[in-house]
């Protein structure tokens, strides 16, 4: 079974081992995956040092009084936060008091190209959320709504250790598809697939030559 056969509810995880990036596939309509569209590209994993060195990895607490099992950070002009107030887009990291690192030039080349490939064209994203999964780590199923303009799509990179994406529709209760993601794949759903629910399974344990017992998410929205 090829990549190309990804029957979204069992996909192999690993039957795209071996080839070369595969042909974008449309997982529903607004919605694509580029397998392997990152995989060979190091300057974003290079510049991402940079950037958690000036803004590092924290457990975020949810409205709810939760710790977050993701670690996050951000850069760009916006980064997403969650407190015990709510969540919200501010310039200002509140872990350091300082504006957020700004987004590295490859970060919005790659996420403007990306969108690109899946047919959005002209993408300037202004906002890029990075979340770190180490094994037993989990998010759960929300909706990306608190950007200003949903025309915009989001551009989703992963890296290093696998994960099962969990993509559902527009209602909650939808269930949603399991689309396995390796090291460098890319999804973007925007149009008609913009405000699907989406989240992450409980990551298992695996060990990634790069990375480690981590992977690592890059999502890019455009907020304003
Ligand atoms: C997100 O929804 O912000 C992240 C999704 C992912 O980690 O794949
Ligand atoms: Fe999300």
């Amino acid at each position: 079974m090829t990549r190309n056969k990804r029957d979204a509810m069992t996909v192999d995880l690993f039957d795209s081992i071996g080839e070369a990036e595969p042909a974008p596939q449309t997982l529903c309509p607004g919605a694509v995956i580029l397998p392997a569209y990152a995989g060979q590209d190091d300057r974003l994993l290079a510049a991402l040092q940079d950037v958690i060195a000036a803004a590092p990895f924290r457990r975020m607490v949810t409205p709810g009084g939760f710790s977050m099992s993701v670690a996050m950070s951000n850069c760009g002009s916006f980064g997403w936060v969650t407190d015990s107030t709510g969540y919200r887009y501010d310039s200002i990291d509140p872990m350091t008091g300082r504006v957020w690192p700004r987004m590295p030039d490859c970060f919005s080349s790659f996420a403007r190209d990306a969108a690109a490939e899946a047919g959005f064209d002209g993408y300037t994203p202004d906002a890029c959320l990075i979340n770190r999964y180490e094994p037993g780590a989990r998010l759960s199923l929300h909706q990306d709504k608190d950007e200003r303009d949903f025309s915009w799509p989001i551009v989703s990179v992963s890296f290093g250790i696998p994960a099962v994406f969990l993509f559902g529709g527009l209602s909650r209760a939808d269930k949603p598809m399991r689309v396995p993601l390796l090291h460098g794949d890319v999804v973007v759903w925007g149009g008609a697939a913009r405000l699907r629910y989406h989240g992450v399974m409980p990551v298992r344990e695996a060990y990634h030559e790069r990375l480690g017992r981590c992977r690592i998410n890059l999502t890019f929205r455009k907020v304003t």
